[in-house]
């Protein structure tokens, strides 16, 4: 049995200020980070791991940005492939059917943002461990750590929440390649991860605690923060 890495790059980033295909700014998995595009830190963790066989990043058809880096000496472990969706979940389920031919069903897949390039390497470890002897497979989250309100949607407190038992998600996020793509096909493009389709098959995925290192890059202050965390875990 072997593990891939799925790593979803098609969005354009519209709330770090990305403006998309058409727009002149790049999307922020191609912003520079100490000196290297965003993703590149991600594809280096992930391709650093030697259980991992190979990495598939799935890149938006109209991309015209990949191709101004230089990738040599990557192209053992990198598969591109340009066919992200207009959603997360399309993207994630066009390229689990575009690598199809190139894995079993029962290979395991981890499904793990373009975004998030500050993923320490013995979390990684950790989810393989973990995870790999599940029988459905898991993701890295983190414990909720602030106290949480619902508003009334007149920007004041209706309720506070308890966070007892409540996660953050992160990625990656792993599981076997022929459930994930049966259970993504079913759920449709609203999901924002793979375990929510998962959970609608009925199956709980395990959640292996991971910490707030593995930050997902959304506004553009987060570009700065990544940095920083990247500094202090390459110490
Ligand atoms: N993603 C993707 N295809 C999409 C949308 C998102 O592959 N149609 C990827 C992003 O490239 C990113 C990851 O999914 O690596 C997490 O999504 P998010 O942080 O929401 O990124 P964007 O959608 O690009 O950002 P925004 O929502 O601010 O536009
Ligand atoms: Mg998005």
């Amino acid at each position: 049995m072997s593990f891939y890495a799925l790593i979803p790059a098609a969005g354009s980033g519209s709330r770090a200020g990305g403006g998309g295909a058409a727009l002149k700014q790049a999307p922020k998995q191609y912003q520079p980070v100490n000196s290297i595009p965003l993703i590149a830190h991600t594809l280096i963790v992930l391709a650093r791991e030697p259980r991992i066989s190979k990495l598939f990043v799935v890149l938006s058809p109209g991309d015209v940005w990949w191709d101004n880096y230089e990738w040599q000496g990557w192209e053992d472990r990198i598969t591109v492939l340009r066919c992200g969706g207009t959603t997360r979940a399309e993207t994630v389920l066009n390229g689990l059917e575009a690598m199809a031919d190139q894995c079993s069903a029962d290979d395991w897949v981890l499904v793990h943002d373009a975004a998030r390039p500050c993923l320490p390497g013995e979390m990684l470890k950790k989810l393989l461990d973990e995870a790999g002897e599940d029988a459905v497979g898991g993701l890295l989250a983190v414990p909720v750590a602030d106290t949480l309100k619902r508003d009334d949607g007149a920007s004041r407190v209706d309720a506070t929440v308890p966070r007892a038992g409540l996660w953050q998600a992160q990625t990656p996020q792993m599981f076997r390649h022929g459930m994930l793509r049966q259970a993504l096909r079913a759920a449709g493009s609203d999901i924002t991860d793979e375990a929510s389709a998962i959970e609608q098959l009925g199956l709980h995925p395990r959640l292996v605690e991971c910490d707030s290192r593995n930050i997902k890059v959304t506004f553009p202050q987060d570009l700065l923060l990544a940095g920083l965390i990247l500094q202090h875990l390459n110490d």
